[in-house]
């Protein structure tokens, strides 16, 4: 039996009882559930095994609600959302999906996490595309020469850009709005992987002039393992080839289960939307935990939570950098996000020793090649846990000498 839950309260873990680690700064790699998560999976395991396949109307209403919220969190019609398993799936059924030309160019970006570089790549393989990369991290550094380069590269006529909302090393809050400006402007369309963004950084896909965005449930969103979102504009996917689709591509694909004889055929039009991309049946547990934790994170607010975690990192990078870490955090606020990466005193080769150091005193953290990462979310609270940490810090540094 799960304790009943409280309302969700910014800087308040109670929501987490069983979290074992004195300070969980790990948001970037995976989100512990919270009792909210925990009690809508419960509750729809309870349903299948109460009701079984009685349930399946029930799981339909359950996702069609869950695209509503999705789409309402991230400024999407809900017809232009579409539930896939993780963000490496998203950026496949898009890249092997639009309607390209031999020798289109499609950039991507040098330092990324490779789930949105690998299926831009097969991509490029698959139909004749010329495939190209530019730093990320010239945004961080050297930005006005980083949009100088992208804007030579969109005269020379790219046909998409893809991009990860948030840097996943350094935390850098890419300018993508201002991007997507400039590819419009230039008949490009603009890609982006916002898991490390989704929850916990304001982002609107209607206001800011993305075209496609994805996102794995896991991370920021809070929710589980195998269950995110593709947010796909209506214009765009109406474009969509269907070099992916499956039976739950098709328009009223359910009918020959449910109406009785004579609507079993194979030439239903597809979907005309994002929607074409749930191909077949999905984890119906992930999508209830996932619905649980939007609900948290829209009650919070999403810029309550980015202005509640920005001044925990404010906090805590002060401490580092008096220590002798190097920050990598952008010195705009603008470039900030929900990630403090910084650099160990010893170097990039240092970082996965002070990620198990830290683990030790019950300080989640994670290592990305080389960087110490810093993520804390809503249930953070520097207050509680600040000293603590940089505390094991010291102890840390103290065994070193
Ligand atoms: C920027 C970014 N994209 C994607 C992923 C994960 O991709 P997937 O959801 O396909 O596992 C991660 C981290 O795991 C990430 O940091």
């Amino acid at each position: 039996m799960l304790p009943p839950p409280s309302p969700a309260l910014l800087g308040d873990r109670s929501l987490f009882p069983d979290l074992e680690a004195r300070a969980y700064l790990a948001h970037a790699a995976v989100s512990p559930p919270s009792l909210p998560v925990r009690r809508a999976v419960l509750a729809h395991l309870g349903a299948l095994s109460r009701q079984g396949a009685g349930y399946f109307g029930g799981a339909l209403a359950q996702r069609d609600r869950l695209r509503q919220k999705l789409g309402a969190l991230l400024g999407a019609d809900a017809s232009e959302v579409a539930l896939v398993s993780n963000t490496s799936l998203g950026v496949t059924m898009v890249a092997l999906s639009l309607p390209w030309r031999p020798r289109d160019r499609v950039l991507c970006f040098e330092g990324e996490f490779p789930a949105n570089v690998t299926p831009w790549q097969r991509a490029a393989a698959l139909f004749d595309l010329e495939f190209e990369l530019a730093s990320a991290d010239a945004f961080r550094t050297r930005p006005d020469e980083a949009m100088a380069d992208l804007e030579a590269r969109l005269s020379r006529g790219l046909r998409v850009v893809a991009l990860s909302a948030v840097q996943f090393q350094t935390g850098f809050k890419m300018p993508w709005a201002e991007i997507a400006r400039r590819c419009h402007a230039h008949g490009a369309e603009l890609f982006v992987d916002a898991i490390q963004a989704c929850g916990a950084v304001p982002l609107d896909v209607t206001r800011d002039g993305i075209d496609y965005l994805v996102s794995g449930g896991h991370k920021w969103l809070m929710g589980l393992e195998g269950a995110g979102v593709l947010v796909a504009r209506q214009a765009a996917a109406a474009r969509f080839h269907p070099h992916l689709a499956g039976w739950l591509s098709h328009q009223e694909p359910f009918r020959f289960l449910t109406e009785g004889p004579g609507h079993l055929r194979y030439d239903r039009p597809f979907v005309e939307s994002a929607r074409r991309f749930e191909v077949g049946t999905l984890s119906a547990e992930g999508y209830a935990a996932l619905e649980a934790s939007v609900d948290l994170l829209t009650a919070l607010g999403v810029e309550a939570i980015a202005a509640h975690v920005d001044s925990y990192l404010v906090a805590l990078e002060a401490g580092l950098v008096a220590r002798g870490f190097e920050s990598l955090r952008s010195p705009t606020a603008a470039g900030r996000s929900s990630i403090l990466g910084v650099i160990a005193p010893e170097g990039r080769e240092g970082a996965a020793a002070w990620q198990r150091g830290l683990a030790a005193h019950g300080v989640v953290t994670s290592c990305p090649d080389g960087v110490l990462r810093f993520a804390p979310h809503w249930p953070n609270n520097f207050a509680r846990e600040g000293a603590y940490v940089l505390g094991a810090v010291d102890a840390l540094l103290r065994a070193q000498r």
